[in-house]
């Protein structure tokens, strides 16, 4: 079984629903807490093992490449200052020299388009997908449990999550439900909620055979006239293997305002340093 070596990371999304704020900053780089929300997903991929990251992007999206490379001035006046604790996290936290690729999504056709401009560079093996407007906080990161997962049964291994209506994502038809790993009989992109196969909705990490490139390239719009990777994934059920994985963490939609608002509350209420501070101050506020 090959090992899961890459990720790919859509980034090329508008943010219209936590508009005006990201008017003219791409959404993956508004702050939760002290960092970019970007780097809590590179951080789950890296500790599960993931060596490239793949971001397909759009206009208006350099930030992102800005962000990941280095800083000249600001690390050299920081070494200067000798502001060697955020210098040492500054390098910690960027990825390998040549470990990033960018490619564009040159029209917004939807998530399904935007994972297939990635397929030259994944080439024909096994990849993730995180979808950057989730952030997953897990004891053991989301993506580290669902490769675990991928050696137990191999073929496409996606993250799912319980909720009250998930109409608003990727819902799952799952065989059984007596384990957390549970093989799938099927999945609709966002369906009414009394139709729902379940109430499972796709977390946004995903582990995919490379065959999935075939079927996107032939994959007609879906839900809300979009090309839907859910759609592409429906097909490819009918000749690989398909495991849902009930992750252990909670997932936090950054897509949407109180999703991003629960963010923060819950990074900086955890954070090592300030946690306790921020949790006194919510009671005071509240
Ligand atoms: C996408 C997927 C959906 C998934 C969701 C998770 O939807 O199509 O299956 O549940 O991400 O965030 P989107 O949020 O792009 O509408």
């Amino acid at each position: 079984m090959s090992p899961i070596r890459k990720a790919v990371l859509p980034v090329a999304g508008l943010g219209t629903r936590v508009l005006p704020a990201t008017k003219t900053i791409p959404k993956e780089m508004l702050p939760v807490f002290d960092r970019p929300a970007i780097q809590y997903v590179v951080d789950e991929a890296r500790a599960a093992g993931i060596e490239h990251f793949v971001f397909v992007t759009g206009r208006n999206k350099a930030a992102i490449e800005d962000y990941f490379d280095t800083a000249y001035e600001l690390e050299d006046t920081l070494r200067v200052k000798n502001k060697t604790d955020i210098l040492d996290e500054l390098e910690r936290i960027r990825p390998e020299p040549g470990s990033m690729s960018f490619v564009r999504q040159q029209a917004p056709l939807g998530l399904g388009h935007a994972i297939a401009c990635a397929r030259d560079i994944v080439g024909h093996e096994p990849f993730a997908i995180l979808l950057p407007d989730m952030l997953v906080r897990a004891p053991k990161s989301c993506l580290t449990q669902m490769v675990e997962a991928y050696g137990k049964v191999g073929g496409n291994v996606i993250a799912v999550e319980p909720c009250e209506d998930p109409s608003a994502y990727g819902v799952i038809d799952p065989v059984d439900r007596s384990g957390p790993l549970m093989k799938m009989k099927g999945m609709v992109e966002k369906p009414p909620r009394e139709s729902a196969p379940s109430n499972l909705f796709i977390t946004g990490r995903y582990i995919l055979q490379p065959e999935i490139f075939d079927l996107l390239e032939t994959q007609g719009a879906g839900a809300g006239g979009e090309i839907q990777l859910t759609d592409a994934m429906v097909r490819l059920m009918e000749s690989q293997d398909f495991h849902a994985l009930e992750y252990e963490g909670a997932s936090y939609d950054c897509g949407s305002k109180l999703g991003y608002f629960e963010a923060n509350l819950a990074y900086a209420t955890a954070d090592a340093e300030h946690g306790d501070a921020a949790k006194a101050m919510l009671r005071d506020f509240l």
